[in-house]
């Protein structure tokens, strides 16, 4: 399986290195600029090169590290090329103070991006997962959770056994919709550790499940 990571973020960065570490399959990476992203992997000592949008929109898996702004247009955009794809959702909707959401309620980005591309299917992953987590997602025992959403229950247990073997809580959160909950809770997360003074090295692990992986 290839896949591939655009954006030479903070995000971005956490996951290219995170896969690069851990995961067996083949990972692209990309950005707007291919210089700027070949001198990121150079920055985390990845050895790859880096690719254009274009091949890096041929891998099985695709995930975008954009701004809930960005990423509508740019799904839009590459809509053709994304036909038959998984994409990974890692948005959260943030407002410019980020303190509220700009999606409503009875939605999510991830609902919001699955309308744009209907011939792709959209997992939800990531969602909390502060860029800082992605260094070491465990403390004091306790691995740091991914909520992993979809409609389409086959490509949700694909994308549960890819991200395996990181060094995190793989969880089977449900559909696209459970993101409404998902996403917001980011909010809350940030608010509570602003308030302990550990923003944002902070995750959640929802305590009294029996079985890792469920
Ligand atoms: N930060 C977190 O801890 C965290 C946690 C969970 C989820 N998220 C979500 O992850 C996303 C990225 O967050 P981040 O913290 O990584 O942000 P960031 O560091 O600002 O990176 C944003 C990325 O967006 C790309 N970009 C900027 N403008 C663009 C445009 N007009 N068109 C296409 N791409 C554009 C940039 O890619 P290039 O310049 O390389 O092209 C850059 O890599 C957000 O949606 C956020 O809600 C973040």
């Amino acid at each position: 399986m290839n896949i591939a990571i655009f954006g030479t973020g903070r995000m971005g960065k956490g996951i290219v290195k995170t896969f690069y570490q851990y995961s067996p399959h083949t990972i692209l990476f990309s950005g707007r600029e291919k210089e700027r992203a070949q001198n990121v992997l150079h920055e985390l000592q990845i050895d790859l090169l880096a690719v254009s949008m274009e091949e890096a929109l041929q891998a099985d898996v695709i995930i975008p590290t954009l701004w809930f702004k960005d990423l509508l247009p740019w799904a839009e955009k590459y809509k053709e090329l994304l036909k038959g794809k998984i994409v990974i959702d890692i948005v959260n909707p943030f407002n410019d103070n980020f303190d509220d959401f700009t999606t409503p309620y009875n939605t999510s980005a991830a609902e919001e991006l699955q309308k744009v591309i209907p011939d792709s299917t959209v997992v939800g992953a990531f969602k909390n997962t502060y860029w800082v987590v992605f260094d070491n997602p465990v403390l004091q025992g306790l691995k740091s959770d991914i909520y992993v959403t979809a409609d389409d229950e086959n490509a949700r247990q694909q994308i549960k056994d890819l991200l395996k073997p990181l060094p995190f809580r793989v969880l089977d959160a449900g559909l696209l919709k459970n993101n409404r909950t998902i996403e917001r809770m980011t909010l809350l997360a940030a608010e509570l550790a602003r308030k302990a003074g550990s923003h944002p090295r902070i995750s959640f692990n929802l305590w009294g499940l029996e079985h890792e992986g469920i």
